[in-house]
């Protein structure tokens, strides 16, 4: 067998989900609407569709998610009996501010976090919570334009202050914006959904790539100052309190040893992780400044906002990891980053790809990990998802100690094994300061990026179909014994 590590003591096991995905109850008790509400089903060959508002005869996921809201409970009992030691989840903040712009919170929204946080803490699970996972109020977007509008850094610090200070004794970690670096392929065909959901920017379809792009500089310049504020209001509540960003980690490689290939993964590459220098350093890289000051992008900003930058950097650096990339460098063009049409996105024909076309690549941990660490030395990293999407099949359980049916997710397993180890050798050899695991979705969800319910990532079946039809009862899946013994022996039985 292949060696292994023992993680320490205090390292966080756990998983991950995000509020649209799972709570349901769309609806209640004051909650408004958001953009994922909005949000049709689509599937690995449809992309999901943005609706003008919730339009009768649609069908929205989001609405059902698995009923969290309502099984939380039951849902954490059984992340306890896996051992986990942190849970990652995020406020929806319709549920506080319906609609985004009021002065005043909505209580019943407040209650049911104080009691799902309660919960948490009772069970001795760490809660690590997100502001903002692609859920912002709809009618931010259809009254103000979305993050684009100055206006939302203010109703962001508004709902952020409101949080933080009624919460702040019950949850120590907390982080600003989702895989606020998606937003920056704005080249490939996802596009549409990641500017939707990171910034509730929706694109004239005959806007120009230079339109799209001052657009999102300007979106994320915004997101990135009420990211800062919210870690000026938490460090004046109480100096222990962690904010961390959050991005979505992908290496990429050039395709070749072609010069011009190197260059384009070096772009593509900075194209991305330039948020995390202003979260991290408080300050824009020069390649960005150089790129605003050619094309008069991100000219909307205030000698406050470069102060707050600096005074609000974070305290620990959150990221997604699912996947690696290949880049190589489009002919007849100059590589740069203002134009993402002279970096194409190319096959890996190294490794192999889960059903959706996501390449599985747990080296790549291991070298994200160390880019991260030579990057900004010293700064703890948090593994906040991380897992492998595929179609489940529910069978009959022969081993029926609670339940008659059951997964047989090998390939699970699998995909978990090499990254953990990916990441324990990256801590014991490479000296990554890495302080916890949380893999997504521990129980399964509503998949973010196709709406599926049978995209599923958890140790916990969830029997519900892509139309909300189904007992919603769970059941354990193999994976779940095996998590269950790695968090066990800190890492080491794999
Ligand atoms: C990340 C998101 O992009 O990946 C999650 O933060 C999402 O919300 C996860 O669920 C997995 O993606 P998907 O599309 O398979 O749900």
């Amino acid at each position: 067998a292949k060696k292994t590590y023992k993680m320490a003591d205090d390292f966080l096991w756990g998983g991950a989900i995000a509020a649209h995905q799972a709570e349901g109850f769309w609806d209640v008790d004051g909650k408004g609407v958001s953009i994922a509400d909005v949000l049709t089903a689509g599937d690995n060959q449809t992309a999901r569709q943005i609706t003008d508002g919730v339009v009768a005869g649609e069908n929205y996921p989001n609405h059902h998610g698995v009923y969290f809201y309502e099984t939380y409970k039951e849902d954490l009992a059984l992340l306890k009996e896996m051992g986990f030691k942190a849970f990652r989840t995020s406020i929806a903040w319709t549920r506080i501010f319906p609609n985004g712009d009021e002065l005043e919170p909505n209580e019943k929204g407040l209650k049911f976090y104080d009691d799902l946080f309660d919960e948490m803490n009772r069970l001795g699970i760490e809660p690590v919570v997100t502001l903002q996972h692609f859920e912002m109020p709809y009618h931010l977007v259809t009254a103000y334009g979305g993050w684009y509008n100055r206006k939302v850094i203010d109703f962001f610090e508004r709902y952020a202050r409101v949080v933080l200070t009624r919460y702040k004794d019950k949850v120590k970690y907390w982080m600003t914006h989702n895989e606020i670096s998606n937003q920056a392929s704005l080249a490939d065909a996802h596009s549409t959904f990641q500017v939707w959901v990171n910034s509730g920017l929706k694109f004239d379809e005959k806007a120009t790539l230079d339109e799209k792009l001052e657009k999102m500089y300007q979106a994320a310049h915004n997101e990135l100052v009420a990211s800062a504020r919210a870690v000026i209001i938490a460090h004046e509540l109480d100096a222990n309190l962690k904010v961390g960003c959050m991005l979505a980690e992908t290496p990429i490689y050039p395709a070749t040893t072609k010069p011009e290939d190197q260059l384009a993964a070096l772009k593509a590459t900075q194209a991305r992780e330039w948020f995390a220098d202003v979260h991290v350093r408080g300050a824009y890289p020069a390649t960005l400044e150089t790129m605003f000051a050619r094309k008069g992008f991100r000219k909307n900003v205030t000698e406050q906002d470069f102060d707050e930058l600096k005074r609000g950097t974070v305290d620990y650096f959150a990221m997604s990891y699912y996947m690696s990339w290949v880049v190589r460098a489009v002919a007849e063009k100059t590589v740069v980053l203002d134009d993402q049409r002279s970096v194409a996105l190319t096959p890996n024909t190294e490794i192999q790809a889960s059903d959706w076309g996501w390449n599985i690549d747990p080296k790549g941990l291991r070298f994200v990990l160390n880019q991260l660490s030579d990057r900004y030395p010293n700064l703890p990293i948090m593994i906040v998802e991380n897992g492998f999407g595929a179609y489940d099949e529910l069978v009959a359980a022969e081993d029926t100690d609670n339940a008659e049916l059951t997964v047989h997710d090998g390939y699970r397993i699998d995909y978990l094994r090499e990254h953990i180890r990916a990441f324990e050798e990256a801590v014991a050899l490479d000296g990554v300061n890495l302080i916890g695991y949380l893999s997504w979705a521990p129980f399964d969800i509503v998949s973010a990026g196709t709406g599926e319910m049978k995209k599923r990532y958890g140790y916990v079946y969830v029997d519900l179909d892509d139309f909300g039809n189904g007992s919603g009862k769970r059941y354990k899946k193999d994976s779940f014994y095996w998590y269950q013994q790695v968090i066990n022996t800190q890492g080491q039985d794999l």
